[in-house]
């Protein structure tokens, strides 16, 4: 999709379709609003008169408007003002979306609200993403050409250009993560990542693949312990960006992807009631590795690395049982009462080697709990940081980047309910507090300026929604490729 800044106002706008925000603050039309409204003969007050924004947020309407160059308005229902880069990657993405399938080639949008280069750069992204289809990696016959119709122009009104390039670019990237998310664990097992991940070498990154011999020579022993009842050995990925190498010593930034290509639970194994889903437990590799890709685009000179250990969870005779003892890289021994609870076995080795190869900061991403999920739903996504001024540089990212990101506590006290009569800790702690507690149990391996992010409930949806379709939505993307553009600078 082209991204263009263009000045004008939204009456005289030449587009096949102008989108515009109704926030609730609209409700007695007045200002720019009313401006456009005279142009379009009343038909904005007439929607409203109606009733069309009484109704759900993310609800939006098309309705004709002759009397403008741009012969329809796209009515997007916006909820409250001031949301900032969140609002207008979601307004973006919405419209877009709606138009998929549609005629239109050309959609303008008027922002009305917060707009500044963040906002610019998510509303880019949001457009990108809201055209993706979650069919196109396997569908062969599903779609005619005209279902397959989506926005191929955005004009963005005031915009900056160099905010939407930017912003075009993410979404490449969220595309990208999201086709690898939503593959399914028969054909993206680990070896498989490893080769997607070989193909960064193009936009100049060093690419390392650990087998498992390696991860034994290290001391690997929960990511070779999750790993070995899979058919589908596990891989450890790294890709560095030319800008690792030369970067100064304190600032290396290392972003931590948790990849299970597909979660059964091992001899813990799941209830089969959506088990499916559990190929998207290989959403935070998916994150970092496009993450990678698109900063190794955008600036190149980033001294940023991104690492994904990569394992399948399964049940079989050679697979990790409860109560098993293994030796962390880092030199602690854990009992593993739960095999579930994998992911935090996995990003310990995998923490404990990039701090190894010189991170100074690290941020792990991970569909790593259900009760975030529980907690937090499809919108937020859950983090934890040490120490809190990294937290907070982290939290800022997010938002510039329109993600919502909301921090947690990381509660020592519960260090205890990972007491094991065998070992130095066991992976599994009660299930009240889970979330926390996972937290607590990554936060034993890593020893530099961390955060961890819980995407669990936001790195795929479970049903189709006026955002986004069923499926990966490449959750945590525009909030590290933000991070590490924010730390090279
Ligand atoms: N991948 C799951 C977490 C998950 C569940 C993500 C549902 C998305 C939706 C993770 O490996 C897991 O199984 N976690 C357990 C941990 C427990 C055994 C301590 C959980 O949250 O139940
Ligand atoms: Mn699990
Ligand atoms: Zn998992």
């Amino acid at each position: 999709m082209r991204l263009r800044a263009v000045s004008g106002t939204p009456a005289t706008v030449e587009a096949d379709v102008l989108a515009v925000p109704i926030y609730r603050e609209d409700a007695d039309m007045t200002g720019d609003l009313a401006e456009l409204d005279a142009a379009a003969g009343g038909a904005i007050a007439d929607a409203m008169t109606w009733g069309e924004f009484n109704v759900l947020e993310h609800a939006c309407t098309l309705i004709d408007a002759p009397a403008l160059p741009a012969g329809r308005l796209l009515l997007l229902n916006a909820g409250g003002r001031g949301r900032g880069a969140w609002r207008a990657r979601r307004l973006a993405q919405v419209a877009t979306r709606r138009l998929n399938g549609r005629g239109a080639r050309s959609l303008a949008l008027w922002l009305r609200d917060g707009e500044d280069r963040d906002a610019w750069s998510a509303a880019a992204s949001g457009a990108v993403a809201g055209t993706y289809r979650s069919t196109d990696v396997y569908g062969r016959v599903r779609d005619t050409d005209a279902m397959k119709r989506s926005v191929d122009e955005m004009l963005v009104l005031g915009a900056d250009q160099a905010a939407l390039d930017e912003g075009a670019e993410v979404g490449e990237g969220l595309a990208f993560g999201r086709d690898l998310s939503n593959r399914s664990a028969n054909d993206l097992y680990p070896e498989r990542m490893a080769e997607v991940a070989r193909g960064l070498e193009a936009d100049g990154c060093a690419v390392t693949i650990l087998e498992p011999d390696e991860m034994e020579r290290l001391g690997m022993g929960c990511l070779l312990g999750v790993g070995q009842g899979a058919a589908h050995p596990p891989r450890l990925i790294a890709i560095k960006l030319p800008g690792w190498e030369s970067a100064p010593p304190d600032r290396r930034l290392a972003i931590v992807g948790k990849g299970v290509c597909f979660d059964s639970g091992g001899i813990s194994i799941k209830p089969s009631e959506s088990m499916g889903d559990m190929k998207h437990d290989k959403s935070g590799a998916a994150a970092v590795i496009a993450a990678a890709r698109t900063v190794a685009r955008l600036a190149p000179g980033t001294p940023l690395m991104a690492v994904a250990p990569m394992v399948e969870n399964m049940p079989g005779g050679n697979a990790q049982r409860p109560g098993d003892v293994v030796k962390a890289m880092n030199g602690m021994t854990v009992e593993v009462t739960n095999t579930d609870a994998e992911g935090r076995l996995i990003l310990a080795d995998a923490m404990t080697w990039a701090e190894r190869e010189g991170a100074t900061h690290i941020v792990d991403v991970a569909t790593l709990t259900g009760a975030q999920a529980v907690a937090f739903g499809d919108q937020v996504s859950a983090y934890f940081a040490r120490p809190d001024d990294w937290g907070q540089t982290v939290g800022r990212a997010a938002e510039a980047a329109g993600e919502w990101f909301w921090e947690m506590p990381l509660v020592a006290e519960y260090r205890s309910s990972y007491d094991s009569p065998h070992a130095d800790i066991v992976n599994s702690g009660s299930r009240d507090g889970s979330l926390i507690k996972a937290a607590v149990f990554l936060s034993e391996f890593v020893t530099v300026p961390w955060v961890h992010a819980d995407i669990a409930s936001t790195a795929y949806l479970t049903s189709d929604k006026p955002y986004g379709p069923k499926g990966a939505t490449g959750a945590s993307i525009p909030t590290l490729v933000r991070l590490a553009l924010d730390f090279a600078g």
